[in-house]
């Protein structure tokens, strides 16, 4: 038993790679519900060690080498005492749980203020649609007209409202350190809300790891987006840094042979205006100078960028950018370079 839980021991301390800890929770949402899974993980383990104890003192007792060979202990058929302790313990156990767990749930679950207008007409909440694809996230700021892929920028310290769905397979939305996890199913909307520290114990300022919670295909463990929690006034000015973007586009008559090979083999699938382009085949790419990771977990450098254009199927198994584009390597390192240059925070 013991040697088993030192084995447990060492996955546990896996847990504790940075921006990607549950046990290290950031905003309002996290806390609480690391809170409640201390409160049930403390309940379970209390009744994990009465119940061995009491079974290991059983095998003790009425071992055959104390109570004697063909020696049958006493039969106990039926005690109301016993059966009234067995009953009544753990529906109090499971009250204590369940009327906390509930509480929280329909309290995350509460998204009534994504329906408020202001004066204007025009709804107040900070809501994002998440899109999850196969394997990447689109998130679209239908307030604010703008969408944006991979990476998910949010205002600190204020409720930010989810509208989850699928287009193709069912994912699941989490942000170990912040919440989730929540499912996005292809027709159903689920709905809810997150909050966001700009900081917590031991992570990047501002910067949080998602992942894709649900077995979605050979590539669910890459399915990764970054989050990055921005103060109110740096959060509207890459609003209107992205709002600024509207109409860019890569030109095919380019000089630069990245941005000309990208209009002629890339264009058709993925967009470069964080403005009124939203559902395309690939991510949006207007921020891409400006993310934490390139594919969703590979370093941000040229070099990744380049390799990923070269063999996608190779980094990340059954995504839709597999395939051959006539893209010769120098030609995927302009277009590599290129992609660095497109940002909205420099
Ligand atoms: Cu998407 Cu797992």
């Amino acid at each position: 038993l013991f040697s088993l839980l030192a084995v447990m021991t060492v996955f546990l301390a896996a847990c504790g790679e940075e921006h990607l800890s549950t046990l290290r929770p950031s905003g309002a949402v996290g806390k609480e519900q690391l809170n409640l899974l201390l409160l049930t993980t403390i309940i379970m383990t209390v009744v994990t060690i009465i119940v061995s104890v009491i079974y290991l003192l059983a095998f003790v007792k009425f071992r055959r080498s104390r109570v004697g060979e063909n020696v049958i202990p006493k039969q106990v058929e039926g005690s109301h005492t016993l059966e009234v302790i067995w009953t009544v313990i753990p529906i109090i156990l499971l009250i204590i749980i369940s009327v906390p767990v509930l509480i929280s749930t329909y309290k995350f679950a509460d998204v009534a203020a994504m329906e408020e207008v202001d004066e204007n007409g025009e709804k107040t909440a900070l809501t994002v649609n998440v899109t999850a694809k196969l394997y990447w996230w689109e998130f679209e700021y239908p307030n604010q007209g703008i969408v944006t892929a991979q990476e998910l920028v949010v205002p600190t310290d204020e409720k930010v409202y989810f509208n989850l769905i699928a287009a193709d397979v069912k994912h699941s939305f989490w942000i170990p350190a912040v919440g989730g996890k929540m499912d996005t199913n292809v027709d159903n909307l689920n709905k809810f809300y997150l909050e966001f520290d700009k900081t917590s114990e031991g992570l990047k300022e501002g910067v949080f790891f998602g992942k894709c919670a649900e077995l979605c295909g050979p590539s669910h463990a890459l399915m990764d987006f970054k989050v990055k929690a921005l103060d109110r006034p740096a959060f509207d000015a890459w609003v209107a840094a992205m709002k600024a973007t509207e109409g860019q586009t890569a030109s095919a008559d380019s000089t630069d042979l990245g941005e000309a090979t990208f209009a002629n083999s890339c264009l058709g699938c993925h967009a470069i205006s964080g403005v009124g382009v939203s559902g395309g085949m690939g991510p949006n790419l207007t921020t891409f100078g400006d993310r934490n990771r390139v594919a969703g977990f590979l370093e941000h450098t040229t070099e990744k960028t380049a390799a990923w254009i070269n063999d996608p199927e190779y980094y990340k198994p059954g995504n839709l950018m597999t395939g051959k584009y006539n893209v010769s390597e120098e030609e995927a390192q302009a277009i590599a370079e290129y992609l660095m240059t497109l940002s909205v925070e420099k």
